[in-house]
């Protein structure tokens, strides 16, 4: 698959690596240009080629953005249209700036992204676990019990086609529901949050966590 990803620190870089070594084509940018990604590119092997974020946008069939919250209107627009965007973000207002309507919980920095990515179907994923268990804790054999990853969105399809994603580089993908519902309970300030937990743990803590009114 066609895999673009924007944002190139710690957890672009990291996916990118598991993507590629699972055989897919990655496109990659920062905010600086492609020519500051030629380390990154060599290091990572012929599978993985740095780009404009433009360029990563229209490359993929799925594009993944690991970029600090706060720079979501940078996105390219009208490059994601028809495609499958995983949003890894969260929002911190110490580094992002403070939004009225995310600190009242009005709504959710994936129902944000997806308003301005209005072609594209956005899936939540990997924001819940830190960039270095999610380079050490890979477990690509299929075994039982293996790290959950958190998956939420709003249409079926795109949430399975992460889920393929995730279950291929090594954890074990649990649909949690829409961007709305799901996308809150793994949020930061969740129970689930960076926390080391299989899918039956994942589930029951979720189950127990209060709903969203
Ligand atoms: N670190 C974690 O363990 C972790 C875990 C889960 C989720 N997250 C979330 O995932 C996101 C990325 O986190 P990170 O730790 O990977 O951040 P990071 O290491 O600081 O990397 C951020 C990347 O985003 C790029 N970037 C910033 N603005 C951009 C723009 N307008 N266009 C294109 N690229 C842009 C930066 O490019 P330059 O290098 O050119 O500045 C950099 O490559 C954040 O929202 C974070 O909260 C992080």
């Amino acid at each position: 698959m066609h895999i673009g990803i924007i944002g190139s620190g710690k957890i672009g870089g990291t996916l990118a690596a598991h993507f590629a070594t699972a055989g897919h084509e990655v496109a990659i940018a920062n905010s600086r240009g492609p020519e500051t990604l030629r380390e990154l590119e060599a290091e990572l092997g012929g599978h993985v080629h740095a780009v404009t974020a433009r360029e990563a946008a229209e490359f993929g069939e799925v594009t993944v953005v690991a970029i600090p919250f706060g720079r979501y209107t940078d996105l390219p627009s009208g490059a994601f249209d028809g495609q499958i965007v995983i949003d890894t973000c969260n929002y911190y207002p110490d580094r992002d700036g403070h939004r009225a309507d995310l600190d009242r919980d009005a709504t959710t920095s994936s129902e944000l992204l997806q308003e301005v990515l209005p072609g594209s179907r956005v899936v939540k994923a990997f924001n819940a676990i830190r960039f270095d268990d999610l380079r050490e804790q890979a477990r690509r054999d299929g075994a039982q019990g293996r790290r959950a990853i958190p998956v939420s969105g709003d249409d079926a399809e795109a949430k399975t086609v992460v889920g393929a994603l995730i279950d291929q580089i090594g954890f074990e993908p649990v649909d949690v529901g829409t961007l709305a519902e799901g996308g809150r309970r793994h949020q930061p300030g969740t129970a689930v949050y960076t926390v080391d937990l299989n899918a039956q743990q994942l589930r029951e803590q979720l189950e127990s966590a209060p709903k969203h009114p």
